[in-house]
C-alpha cells in the first residue's frame, strides 16, 4: 500500500495559548492557524480565550479583538466589514465564508480559523490569491464592443436583459467556491474555477457586450471549463448565495449548442 506522509516542515503543531485575564464568565476559545514566513517554523494553531462581553456578533469582530487586545501579530485580510469587498474570506469552522458576515452566535464549542484551504499561505490568514487574480484578468471581465465608442455614447441596455445579470452581478471575487471546489485544488493552475467562471459567463450573457464568440471561445477548453463535475461544493459554500455551478453548466449549453 502506498504511504503518504507530509513534510516535516508543513505539520501543524500546537501554538501559543492566550488566556483571558478579565475574569469574564462569557470566554470563547478560538483556534487560529499561524505561519510567519519570517520565521523558519512549523505553521501552529494559537488558541485566543476571548471575552464576547465586549465583542461584536462577526467573527471579524473576534479577529480584530484580538489584534487589537491581545496579538497585534495576527495577520489577515479585511477592509469593508459588510460583505461587499470580499477580502476577509477564510475557512471558519470547516467552511469557506466571509468572517464580516459570519455570526459567531451560530458557531457551538470553540471556533476554528484557518486560511482558505489549497492556496499558498502568505502569512497566516492571508492565503495567496495571485493565480486567481490571473486567471480572472485572463477572461477580460470589462465590456468589449467592436467598434470604439466614444467615451461619451451611452450604451443602451433593456430591463429585460439587465434581469440576466442578477445573480452574477453581485459576485465579489472572494474566492469561497473556487477553494472549496475539489477540481480546483487539483488543477488550480490550469483549471479556471468556479469565481472565474462565474465571471466569464457574467460577461458572456452581457448584451452590451460584442464579443460573445470569442469569450465562449476562450473558455471552451478541456482543462479551463471542463474539469467542473457539477460536485456543487462552490454553490454550498458562496457566503453571496449565488450559484457558479449554475452559471458553469450555462456556458456547457451555450457551448453544445453553437
Ligand atoms: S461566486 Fe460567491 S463565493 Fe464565488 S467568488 Fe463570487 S461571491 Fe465569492
Ligand atoms: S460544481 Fe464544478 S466548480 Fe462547483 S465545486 Fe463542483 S466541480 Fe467545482
Ligand atoms: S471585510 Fe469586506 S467582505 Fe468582509
Amino acid at each position: 500500500m502506498v504511504q503518504f506522509n507530509l513534510p516535516e516542515n508543513s505539520k501543524i503543531l500546537k501554538g501559543n495559548y492566550f488566556k483571558d485575564t478579565t475574569g469574564s464568565k462569557n470566554i470563547k476559545k478560538i483556534n487560529i492557524y499561524r505561519w510567519d514566513p519570517d520565521k523558519n517554523e512549523n505553521p501552529k494553531i494559537d488558541t485566543f480565550e476571548v471575552d464576547l462581553t465586549k465583542c461584536g456578533n462577526k467573527v471579524l469582530d473576534i479577529l480584530n479583538k484580538i489584534k487589537n487586545e491581545i496579538d497585534p501579530s495576527l495577520t489577515y485580510r479585511r477592509s469593508c466589514a459588510h460583505g461587499v469587498c470580499g477580502s476577509c474570506a477564510m475557512n471558519v469552522d470547516g467552511v469557506n465564508t466571509l468572517s464580516c458576515m459570519k455570526s459567531h452566535k451560530d458557531i457551538n464549542g470553540d471556533i476554528n480559523i484557518y486560511p482558505l484551504p489549497h492556496l499558498k499561505v502568505v502569512k497566516d490568514l492571508v492565503a495567496d490569491l495571485s493565480t486567481l487574480y490571473r486567471q480572472y484578468e485572463s477572461i477580460e471581465p470589462w465590456l468589449k464592443t467592436k467598434e470604439k465608442k466614444s467615451k461619451t455614447t451611452e450604451i443602451n441596455q433593456s430591463k429585460e436583459n439587465r434581469k440576466k445579470l442578477d445573480g452574477l452581478y453581485e459576485c465579489i471575487m472572494c474566492a469561497c467556491c473556487s477553494t472549496s471546489c475539489p477540481s480546483y485544488w487539483w488543477n488550480g493552475d490550469k483549471y479556471l474555477g468556479p469565481a472565474v467562471l462565474l465571471q466569464a459567463y457574467r460577461w458572456i450573457i452581457d448584451s452590451r457586450d460584442e464579443e460573445r464568440k470569442e469569450r465562449l471561445k476562450t473558455v471552451a477548453d478541456k482543462l479551463k471549463l471542463y474539469r467542473c463535475h457539477t460536485i456543487m461544493n462552490c454553490t454550498n459554500s458562496c457566503p453571496k448565495g449565488l450559484n457558479p455551478a449554475k452559471a458553469i453548466s450555462s456556458i456547457k449549453k451555450m457551448l453544445a449548442r453553437s
